[in-house]
């Protein structure tokens, strides 16, 4: 049956350990790091259901419980999803191996859950879905290729794919969104794990390659984000908040002004505050006597007062208080307390866990 009749299924990968996210990923998945309010995980999801790809299959790995219980059975997002358990996570492509019950003979996206692309991926899937190509391949050029997957092109042709070369070929790091046909489950079993003890998915579309299959490339035009680090984790924040569509749900009183694109969720409520978006507010978060600025996302259930806080992330159950210089540029986790006092002598008491960092002017 030619592809185009086919439905394209969606397999996100949310396992492996997210060790370059500590101390955020001590406590919970990386996938499930909020970015304007909403997991990053999610952000993937609605990119896929906005395709109309609905038969989704999510490898999760040790935070597996976790995972399911902010996804669910998919219906939230009106898609249908299948969990696929990774006990030990051996590389992308033994994510896509154990997937194949699931995907069957259907061509499908494979999305990495840490992934953020900007401009969404329906031109790629029209792409891949009318074409008659085996697998195709997003680029986009990068400042430090030897971080990524990178491809060496002969024209538009993908010649060879290559994961964390030390001596790049070239500046176009391979994203976490790929898609591929029934072909890929043969490649990776001839696949043999690298020296990092992964089966690799560039060695996998190398071997594709190799087979003279019709792996195609294509450099994206809009932005993309590995959210594989803190800066990154503010990137796509930014990126995200950049269309953020303003909404009041929460309350603000008279003494407080709200300018700019600004989303104040269910339950929020601002007294005597200043917010320039854009900027959004979660459920039941109080902000009081603050200033919030521009590009800051602050989760659900949280307290900001008498403090001022811009162009930051603040994740849930955490309190601010009295916090005399300007928060800026921060990543805030999870049921963390910050408080500062007003009296003399000024000092600081701290509890700060493992891999905390605290820069103080
Ligand atoms: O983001 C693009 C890059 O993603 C590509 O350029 C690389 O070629 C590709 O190998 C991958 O590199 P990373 O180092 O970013 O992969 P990472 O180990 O962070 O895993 C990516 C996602 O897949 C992450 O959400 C965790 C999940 N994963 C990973 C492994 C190794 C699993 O679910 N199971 C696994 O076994």
């Amino acid at each position: 049956m030619p592809k185009d009749q086919k439905k394209l299924k969606g397999l996100l990968l949310a396992g492996g350990k997210g060790t370059r996210l500590r101390p955020f990923t001590y406590t919970g998945a990386k996938q499930l790091v909020a970015l304007a309010n909403r997991p990053i995980l999610f952000h993937a999801i609605d990119q896929l259901t906005a395709c109309g790809i609905t038969d989704l299959g999510i490898v999760v790995g040790e935070t597996k419980e976790e995972v399911k219980a902010a996804v669910g059975d998919g219906s939230q997002f009106g898609a249908s999803v299948t969990y696929i358990e990774q006990s030990t996570p051996l590389g992308i492509a033994h994510g896509v191996k154990i997937a194949e019950d699931f995907i069957g003979d259907d061509p499908f996206v494979l999305f990495l859950g840490d992934n953020i692309l900007k401009e969404g991926i329906g031109r790629y899937v029209e792409q891949f879905r009318t074409g008659c190509h085996n697998s195709l391949v997003l680029l986009c050029p990068v400042d430090e290729p030897q971080n990524f997957g990178v491809a060496q092109l002969d024209g538009d042709k993908l010649v060879r794919v290559i994961e964390k070369p030390k001596d790049p070929p070239s500046n176009m790091a391979v994203i976490g969104i790929y898609f591929f046909d029934a072909h890929v489950f043969d490649a990776i079993r001839r696949v043999k794990p690298s020296a990092r003890g992964e089966l690799e998915i560039t060695d996998t579309i190398q071997r594709l390659v190799d087979d003279g299959l019709d792996v195609r490339a294509e450099v994206i035009s809009g932005r993309w984000i590995d959210t594989g680090k803190h800066d990154d984790l503010l990137e796509a924040n930014h990126l995200i908040l950049e269309d953020l569509e303003p909404q009041l749900s929460g309350r603000h009183d008279e003494a407080s002004t709200i300018q700019g694109r600004v989303v104040l969720q269910e339950g929020a409520e601002v007294v005597n505050s200043h917010i320039q978006g854009p900027v959004i507010i979660g459920e039941r978060t109080r902000i009081v006597n603050s200033f919030i600025g521009p590009f800051t996302s602050i989760y659900h259930d949280c307290l900001v007062a008498d403090t001022e806080i811009s162009g930051s992330v603040v994740l849930e159950h955490t309190r601010i208080e009295k916090v005399g210089h300007r928060i800026e540029h921060s990543l805030i986790g999870r049921n963390v307390e910050i408080r500062g006092h007003q009296r003399r002598p000024h000092g600081y008491e701290l509890i700060l866990g493992d891999y905390s960092k605290l820069h103080t002017p």
